[in-house]
């Protein structure tokens, strides 16, 4: 098995795998030289399944059987209301399973969205065997800045599946600014407008040479390039209602085939001022043949579409205002996404940012050759490669001596005013912190006794959900943890969302703050409503807002087998830690004897896919 570790951008629509070799990012083809694989996996009657650009054709002529935009749903509850408007739009069927989480109902057989994801990454690492002519087993794999825990367990799960050792997850953004700055001995601001086929992302950064922070992240996970397709398909539909009086609309098979005709037209544009396009289409039911020629100027697709650029601009206004910063302080802009080739997104975001984007980057090359440096960098500086569970402590400046590290600390903190809450310990070893994302199936963790000092904090919360009483306390913030040898980048990561609980009135107690750099761990007290309760369920919701309403419930949280007590002498502290990969790890402490408590962390639509049967996948 090689060193080499694969850097995927596993996307909405489509897939990119690249790989290090002798320090120059290769992006690895298909046998047909295609570098972008698009995200698609088309299933035959028997289970057996093309992947990638071969599958594509499967779109219109199987629609039913071919699923695409699985990142879409990964690690999402089959109730959540988005998914609900979502699940309609997709011609193949999606069923809820006794977990909560969807599952695709291809032939019969339910299939996880990771399930999908896990033969997307499967066809990507077999792309990379047969271009390297070794097996190779390490990835590093991007997901979008904004993605919840849910969904970035999932993604962990897909790569599993597909056999491989996730060593981190990074964000797309973060992956982008790397393959911009990485090496370049940079020191400034950059804008990451990443706009791709299901979501669009803004990311704000500072580089200061191998420091990558971010400054702030915002996202719309309903704004892409599809949004594009459907107008004109929209367009298209009204077209054949007007002149043959047929509506179309509740056609599948015919829907996809305008869909790929309408993203035709649409790349078309971005090099013609006019295109035109002849679409036949059979009445269903009829021998009716309907002919339409469809004609569109680069001017009316921008009236038709513009206000899907403009609400990409109001993002990156907040985005902006999240940071603190006016657009003049951005010192680069770098355009991410194969939707920033539309002419009028090019042209909208230069003049929000009043600036030409960097030129010389591959806006659909440039997320995957980011994990890729990332991933080499982890592995030239090995001894100990970033595990994805535990991942708290700030490792990848692993690798320098402990003056060097205490004054890139120091430089750190002066320049982004980012204060570390303790001296950085000298050599010690990583306490070993357990983590929720070590669970079994039952997702049940024993916490081991390593407890953190703890300063009692004493504003009394109000009731959460099942009347438990809580206690706040101050922030704790991990020490930064002692490192290894040579430098590879840092990335620093922000919070995408706060994180809290549901308190009296629908009020979110915001445990971890919106935009907070990672890794993050905070503390609160717990204690119980009744003598001997042994129990206490505390709903976690996920957010910007602070009514707990307009967030969405990310899981839950119990206690379980708390010692009986009378309420007032029972205290528990739960720590909840977002790691470098943005994950969350819980774990929690009994106060009085300082030993674990048990602590159980179910994350809603969990879809459990480890009893996925990917025998066929891994053969
Ligand atoms: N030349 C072009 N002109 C206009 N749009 C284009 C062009 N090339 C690609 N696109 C659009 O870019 C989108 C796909 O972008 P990309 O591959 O970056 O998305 P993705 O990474 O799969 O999605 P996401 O980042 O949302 O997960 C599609 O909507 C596609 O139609
Ligand atoms: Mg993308």
């Amino acid at each position: 098995m090689s060193d080499i570790v694969l850097g995927i951008d596993l996307g909405t629509s489509n897939s990119v795998v690249s790989v290090m070799l002798e320090g120059e990012p290769i992006v690895i083809p298909d046998e047909a030289g295609n570098r972008i694989h698009p995200s698609i996996v088309y299933f035959f009657e028997d289970g057996s399944t093309v992947i990638g650009n071969d599958a594509r054709p499967f779109l219109m002529k199987d629609p039913a059987h071919t699923v695409y935009s699985a990142k879409r749903l990964i690690g999402r509850p089959f109730d959540s209301p988005d998914l609900r408007v979502l699940i309609g739009s997709f011609p193949f069927k999606i069923v809820s399973s006794g977990d909560g989480a969807p599952r695709l109902n291809i032939y019969g057989a339910l299939h996880p969205p990771e399930g999908i994801s896990a033969r997307v990454l499967l066809h990507l690492k077999e792309l990379a065997e047969n271009y390297l002519g070794m097996s190779v087993s390490k990835a590093v794999i991007t997901v979008p800045a904004n993605f919840d825990e849910g969904q970035r367990r999932a993604t962990k799960r897909a790569g599993e599946l597909a056999g491989l050792e996730v060593l981190r997850l990074i964000n797309e953004p973060t992956a982008a600014a790397l393959a911009y700055g990485h090496g370049q001995n940079r020191r400034e601001k950059v804008a990451i407008y990443d706009f791709g086929g299901g979501t669009f992302d803004i990311t704000v950064l500072e580089i200061r040479q191998n420091v990558f922070q971010v400054l702030s992240t915002a996202g719309n996970s309903y704004l892409g390039g599809d949004d594009f397709d459907n107008r004109l398909v929209q367009s298209m539909l009204t077209a054949f209602e007007k002149q043959y009086g047929y509506d179309l609309s509740g056609e599948e098979v015919i829907i996809q085939r305008l869909k790929n005709v309408a993203q035709n037209i649409k790349h078309r544009l971005s090099e013609q001022d006019l295109v035109t396009a002849r679409v036949s289409e059979m009445v269903p039911g009829t021998l009716t043949e309907l002919e339409l020629e469809f004609s569109l100027s680069r001017d009316a697709f921008n009236k038709r579409c513009g206000d899907i650029v403009e609400q990409s601009l109001t993002t990156c206004e907040e985005a902006l205002q999240i940071a603190g910063m006016q657009r003049a302080e951005i010192d680069h802009l770098v355009l991410v996404g194969g939707t920033t080739r539309v002419p009028l997104v090019a042209q909208r975001v230069r003049e929000f940012f009043n600036r030409e984007p960097v030129a010389g980057i591959n806006p659909d090359e440039v997320v995957s050759v980011g994990a890729a440096i990332f991933g080499a960098s982890m592995i030239e500086t090995e001894e100990a490669p970033e595990p994805m569970a535990p991942a708290m402590p700030v490792s990848h400046m692993d690798h320098m001596s402990d003056d060097e590290w205490i004054e890139e600390l120091d430089e750190f903190e002066e320049d982004t005013g980012i204060h570390r809450s303790s001296p950085p310990p000298l050599r010690q070893a990583p306490p070993e912190i357990p983590s929720s994302n070590d669970w079994g199936a039952t997702g049940q963790w024993e916490h081991r006794p390593q407890t953190p000092p703890v300063t009692p904090g004493q504003i009394h919360g109000g009731n959460a959900h099942g009347g438990d009483a809580f206690q706040r306390q101050p922030a704790y913030q991990p020490a930064p943890q002692a490192p290894a040898p040579a430098r590879s980048p840092l990335l620093i990561d922000v919070t995408p969302h706060a994180l809290g609980i549901a308190t009296v009135g629908g009020v979110m107690d915001i445990i971890i703050e919106r935009n907070g750099s990672l890794p993050l761990a905070r503390a609160r007290h717990f204690s119980t409503s009744r003598d001997d309760q042994t129990r206490v369920v505390l709903p976690i919701y996920s957010g910007n807002s602070r009514r707990i309403e307009e967030n969405s419930q990310l899981g839950v949280l119990e206690l379980v087998n708390i010692p009986p007590g009378p309420r007032e002498d029972v205290q528990i502290e739960v720590q909840f830690e977002v790691d470098t990969n943005g994950m969350l790890n819980v774990r929690a402490t009994d106060l009085r004897t300082g030993m674990n408590q048990m602590a159980r962390l179910s994350i809603l639509g969990d879809s459990n896919a480890d009893y996925y049967d990917t025998s066929d996948l891994l053969m």
